[in-house]
């Protein structure tokens, strides 16, 4: 049994950071594990865990499984999970009591939990005291190792608890199994060392690694070659990226180029924390018509007294400056953050401060939470004494303002025409396609399936809050 420990995945150590291309191996005693089974993943949490569900998913068909489409159906069930707040907590321990169920009545089911709840020391314990029932349970950095603990589980028929608490290295040569054809996850980096006084991840992802920029270079190539159009660059902080490499002088700028460089139609790239977007990224942004004109720029507060105990290393007035310059430079650039409200100790002159910066900057929309103390982090320490009703308030008004200004910005669109890449058929309706624009606003478009993985011209028709519709214009 390998337990995560709080302590250790808290360490950054100055070890080299390898690239390791062997490391994934199927044991030929469970190469046919899946012939004849279903797996089914229930992914919480960020594209990050996306595309890890996407990596887990081919490494159970390399053993044969193929896929379930409702977890009843399954042989073999993974919860791939987020730790980010309280409610995704709650989410799997929900989840999980449905499938005790499920297998009381089905003996051979395998359950397993994979993600960032995993990588916790007080989740690890909970299951192993209350969820005894359960197969096995491993983490972000171990999931290449999935053949081998499923092996060991087929051995002990116990409950397997495989879980690193850190990992200093970069795993190559993972195969993937894409839920689109269309557009593609890239992971150009793990981990994150900005350990924001708020957040698990540096606990959950352990130090940052940047993947070798030959490895991202061709696995974008490969994409474009089956057909992609479109690729998002994940990072917890893909600003970072290249800062770590200690024999190369190449980071995001020289990326992003790069990307750019090789024809993909489309560039994104998810998530830019302010402290490291450099002016020659906006350069680079701003001359590639590829990369899209959209940059999600978490701002979490617009109190500099609250993100100075966040420990974000910005200021409200240092982050309207990156804005406006991002503003100025990138024409028709679409901006989206995130915001925390409730953070320990906030007053209300400091909300209002954040209300102000986001009447300042008018986001294209945002993404807002109730902050959530987390076990381990420097701020669940920190005296919180404003009331959940006053904190479910502040949240409520400020979504006002923000949806305001999402509607505003949209209602623009309307009589224009944008291009879309449409990309599945609308869940709502079946006459219709959904896809984005390249500022990343949702569109629902009345055309026929055949268009679907195509970059399209349509005519936006009418403006919602959160989605456009339209037409397409031949
Ligand atoms: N790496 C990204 C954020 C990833 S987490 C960045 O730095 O921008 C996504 C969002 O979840 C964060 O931007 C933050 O707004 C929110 N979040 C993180 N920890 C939280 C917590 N403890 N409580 C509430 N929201 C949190
Ligand atoms: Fe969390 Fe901050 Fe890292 Fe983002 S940059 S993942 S908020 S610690
Ligand atoms: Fe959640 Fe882990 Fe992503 S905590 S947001 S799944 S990195």
């Amino acid at each position: 049994m390998l337990k995560p420990s709080y302590k250790e995945a808290k360490k950054r150590t100055k070890d080299k950071i390898n690239v390791l291309r062997d490391e994934y191996v199927i044991p030929s005693s469970v190469k046919n594990l899946g012939m004849g089974k279903k797996y089914y993943i229930k992914t919480y949490g960020c594209q990050m865990n996306e595309h890890d569900s996407e990596v887990i998913a081919a490494i159970l068909e390399d053993m044969k499984y193929t896929k379930a489409d409702d977890y009843e159906d399954a042989n073999l069930i993974i919860l791939n999970t987020c730790a980010i707040r309280e409610n995704a907590h709650n989410k799997t321990f929900g989840m999980l009591g449905r499938i005790k169920h499920l297998k009381q009545t089905k003996r051979n089911l395998l359950v397993g939990l994979a993600g960032c709840m995993s990588q916790e020391e007080s989740v690890v314990d909970e299951i192993l005291s209350k969820y005894k029932w359960m197969d096995f349970v491993f983490g972000t950095h171990n999931i290449h190792k999935l053949p081998e603990i499923l092996e060991a589980h087929e051995n002990s028929k116990k409950l397997e608890v495989n879980v690193w608490s850190n990992e200093g290295n970069v795993i190559e040569g993972l195969p993937a199994k894409r839920d689109s054809n269309y557009k593609a996850w890239v992971n150009i980096m793990y981990g994150c060392d900005k350990f924001c006084t708020y957040c698990i991840v540096p606990y959950t992802r352990g130090k940052q690694r940047s993947r070798r920029p030959d490895d991202i270079i061709s696995e974008v190539r490969e994409l474009i070659n089956k057909g992609y159009k479109e690729v998002t660059l994940l990072g917890q902080n893909v600003n970072a990226y290249g800062k770590d490499f200690d024999d190369l002088d190449y980071k995001m700028e020289n990326l992003l180029e790069d990307v750019a460089k090789t024809g993909i139609e489309r560039v994104r790239f998810v998530t830019s924390h302010p402290w490291d977007f450099t002016d020659k990224m906006i350069d680079v942004i701003a001359k590639y018509d590829n990369i899209c004109n959209y940059i999600h720029l978490p701002v979490q507060s617009g109190s500099s007294r609250i993100l100075k105990l966040m420990g974000r290393r910005y200021t409200k007035e240092s982050y309207l400056e990156l804005y406006n310059k991002i503003r100025n430079k990138v024409k028709n650039c679409s901006i989206t953050t995130d915001i925390i409200v409730g953070f320990p100790g906030e007053t209300k002159e400091d909300f209002e401060e954040t209300l102000d910066l986001v009447k300042i900057c008018k986001f294209d929309s945002a993404f807002t939470f109730i902050y959530s103390p987390r076990v381990g982090t420097p701020a669940a320490m920190m005296k919180d004494d404003v009331t959940k009703e006053e904190k479910e308030k502040r949240l409520y008004e400020l979504n006002d303002v923000i949806n305001k200004y999402a509607l505003k910005h949209n209602e623009k669109y309307v009589g224009k025409t944008v291009l879309v890449l449409a990309e599945k058929v609308s869940e709502k309706d079946d006459s219709m396609l959904a896809g984005y624009t390249d500022t990343m606003k949702l569109v629902n478009v009345k055309a026929d399936e055949k268009y679907l993985g195509q970059i399209i011209k349509v005519k936006i028709t009418d403006a919602k809050t959160w989605s456009l519709d339209g037409e397409i214009d031949e």
